[in-house]
């Protein structure tokens, strides 16, 4: 049995669409098993540009089963639609490739509707800058045991009894709590079960397929959305998501046993970004930040923000490593810092007067730690044509042994730009 992961070993956004769409040939079945339309994953191929929010991104493969897992929280308009554009350009989706979890959580009109209102009643600082998805209200209702899972969308009796109890609460809240519009159990209703016959043909018993295909000798690869220090548990916690990134997310968002893993590989880009309030201690000064931005095409792929750029932060990344037992590391734009004659990687924090090496995962606390820099020099060149690691300048391998010799970590993979052909396998 074989199957690998791979997650984001940073706040989201570090290539992971790019990294599963190359990693995908070698594998037969691709699962997505946690966080919802809040994700964006982008994999460019020749000229054409394809968003991926739900679907994993395998999908653009021929003859691969793509799963969407029971942790994932479904938006079923994004999600009809992500298979009508993918259709109409030409890529084949159908029961056959895609198979959607009976049990997945529904996130329905009402928790985007209250992600909003709670947004915008905290005030400055308190918000996490959600992408307003409705990604919290849906696990909230998933833990609470009032949610609604695909399977139910196909019950009418099920599902009645169920947007009711749920209207009867949350209409209570966005009148009197939020001061909004409240909803009908009609225009629920109409607004979802057009999209929910259009995913009815993939709907499956997705725990039992993943281990059917595992004990086939099938190669299964794990693709984690968000990142590590968004983790619900483990991340810079209240400015987290609502779901389980790292390791632990793989086994209850998919429903398979650890013992069918082998390799877990972290990505993270050859610096930090963030998007979204939260602390972010190697946050760049407003001119190094708009430089890196710029540079690394850094906005969000869902929401269009600009994304907070920052020095790469060693201690978060180590912490990441060891939290999810990360056999490999993937340096993603390790081209971007081309523009800097020197960087900075954060080797350690000041936290409470002292010199530390270990992460502080407390959102409220970690804005209290200070970085402590090491300045590696930079190299001063292009990279984008690049295609082996031998031909790296001795700057920016050096870059790269730091990381590994900091992390105790390979980093088996750099990738220099944004094509398929732009990896550097050492
Ligand atoms: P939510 O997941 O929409 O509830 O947002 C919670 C936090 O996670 C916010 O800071 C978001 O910006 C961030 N976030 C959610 N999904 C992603 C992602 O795919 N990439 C980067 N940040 C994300």
């Amino acid at each position: 049995m074989s199957a690998d992961v791979i997650l984001g070993a940073q706040w989201g956004d570090e290539g992971k669409g790019k990294i599963v769409d190359l990693f995908s040939e070698k594998y037969d079945v691709i699962v997505r098993y946690q966080g919802g339309a809040n994700a964006g994953h982008t994999v460019i191929v020749g000229s054409e540009k394809y968003v991926m929010h739900l679907l994993p991104s395998g999908i653009l493969h021929k003859n691969k089963i793509n799963i969407i897992g029971h942790g994932v929280v479904i938006d079923m308009e994004a999600l009809a639609g992500e298979v009508k554009g993918l259709r109409e350009r030409g890529i084949k989706v159908s029961p056959k490739n895609l198979k959607i979890s009976e049990n997945a959580s529904i996130v329905m009109p009402y928790h985007k509707m209250l992600d909003k209102a709670k947004e915008s009643a905290k005030k400055g600082g308190e918000k996490i800058g959600t992408t307003g998805r409705g990604i919290g209200p849906a696990y909230t209702d998933k833990y609470v045991r009032i949610g609604i899972r695909l399977r139910d969308m196909f019950n009418p009796a099920v599902l009645k009894a169920k947007i009711d109890e749920n209207l009867s609460e949350k209409n209570f809240l966005l009148k009197n709590f939020y001061g909004v519009k409240t909803m009908t159990a009609a225009r629920i209703l109409s607004e979802t079960k057009k999209y929910a016959d259009v995913l009815k043909p993939f709907m499956a018993d997705t725990t039992g397929l993943i281990n059917e295909l595992a004990s086939a000798g099938k190669k299964i690869l794990f693709e984690g959305a968000q990142g590590a220090l968004l983790d619900i548990d483990y991340g810079t916690y209240p400015f987290v998501t609502s779901s389980n990134p790292t390791i632990g997310g793989v086994m209850t968002g998919a429903g398979v046993s650890h013992r069918i893993i082998n390799k877990v590989w972290g990505i993270t880009k050859a610096y930090q970004t963030r998007v979204g309030n939260g602390p972010f201690p190697t946050e760049m000064d407003e001119k190094n930040g708009a430089k890196t931005r710029e540079a690394g095409g850094e906005y969000g792929a869902t929401t269009g923000r600009p994304r907070r750029c920052g020095w790469l932060d060693l201690v978060a990344l180590k912490y990441v490593c060891d939290l999810n037992g990360l056999s490999d590391i993937l340096l993603t734009k390790i081209d971007v810092l081309s523009i800097f004659s020197s960087i900075k990687v954060c080797t350690h924090y000041m936290y409470k007067g002292k010199k530390i090496t270990g992460f502080v995962s407390d959102g409220g606390e970690l804005y209290k730690c200070t970085p402590v820099y090491r300045t590696l020099k930079g190299w001063n060149s292009d990279l984008t044509a690049i295609r082996d690691f031998k031909s790296l300048p001795a700057a920016a391998k050096a870059y790269i042994e730091y990381i590994e010799q900091y992390t105790g970590v390979r980093v088996s993979i750099i990738s220099v730009g944004p094509e398929r052909d732009q990896i550097l396998k050492r």
